[in-house]
């Protein structure tokens, strides 16, 4: 990265909220060390910690740091409660492709989490069930004090959670009709963009402003050019991700490969 470049990007953003690291070990490790400093400083005032989590290929390392300090450093989730920023609709929590799935296989079934603490916006039944899911899921988050630290990933479109581009900065918890480019990444998965569910669940613009610390992490060359969209571009529902600049508590982690443009 060069300084003449950095000089373009907002003051405070370029000198106290981004940390470039020099490959995605290190970023993941760093992620998960924050999170990991928060659960015990709740832990050491008899409080819960809230998190905010994400799936996709992006928050794995972090998550497996956080099981290898569990099973290594004492690390206790004894205390932790969270909430995920997002599921398919409709899908079976038992598919490989959910992220009920997802969050079993590669963080809840290798900690001490109690089983009530965690919370997956997934819902079954028809669509007008879903608005009152919703509704809960935001009640929810708020009856347990609001989230003290909410992990990002980012969409090549810029979404958060899977706040699409157009999304508004009020939104809250709420069923939302996937991008053509969110369809078209999750397709390797899905093994076929006609297998690719159509909506999903997803908290809102809103609730993950409202969080009290928020970690964006983003890793690799694909993310590249949406990452400077989001950080040297306006602020626009165009590109969701952008609302972190006017949000003070949020923090950008990147590899190199993902800083690469800015
Ligand atoms: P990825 O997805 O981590 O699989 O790149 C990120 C996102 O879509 O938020």
């Amino acid at each position: 990265m060069e300084d003449s470049v950095i000089e373009n990007m907002p003051a405070n953003i370029k000198t106290t909220r981004l940390s470039v690291f020099e490959d995605s070990k290190q970023a993941s490790d760093y992620v998960a060390l924050q999170i990991a400093t928060l659960i015990r400083e709740r832990q050491k005032e008899g409080k819960n910690a809230i998190l905010g989590l994400a799936t996709g290929s992006t928050p794995k390392g972090v998550y497996e740091e956080l099981v290898r300090m569990h099973q290594h450093e004492g690390l206790s989730f004894e205390n932790v409660i969270t909430f995920n920023l997002d599921e398919y609709y409709p899908i079976e929590p038992h598919d490989e492709q959910s992220y009920t799935w997802f969050m079993n296989q590669y963080l809840f079934s290798h900690v001490n989490i109690n089983p009530h603490n965690i919370h997956i916006p997934h819902v079954t039944g028809p669509e007008n069930h879903v608005k009152n899911y919703c509704d809960e899921y935001e009640n929810k988050i708020k009856a347990k004090g609001g989230i003290d630290l909410q992990l990002l990933g980012i969409g090549r479109n810029g979404h958060i959670g899977f706040n699409e581009p157009g999304s508004c900065f009020d939104s809250v918890t709420r069923l939302i009709n996937l991008h053509p480019v969110t369809r078209n990444d999750a397709q390797v998965y899905f093994g076929g963009i006609e297998n690719v569910p159509k909506q999903a669940v997803s908290i809102g613009m809103s609730t993950i402003s409202q969080a009290r610390n928020i970690l964006l992490l983003a890793l690799g060359p694909a993310k590249s050019e949406i990452i400077k969209q989001a950080i040297d571009g306006p602020i626009t529902p165009d590109v969701p991700a952008s609302i972190l600049q006017s949000l003070p508590q949020a923090q950008y982690i990147f590899d190199k490969n993902a800083a690469a443009l800015l």
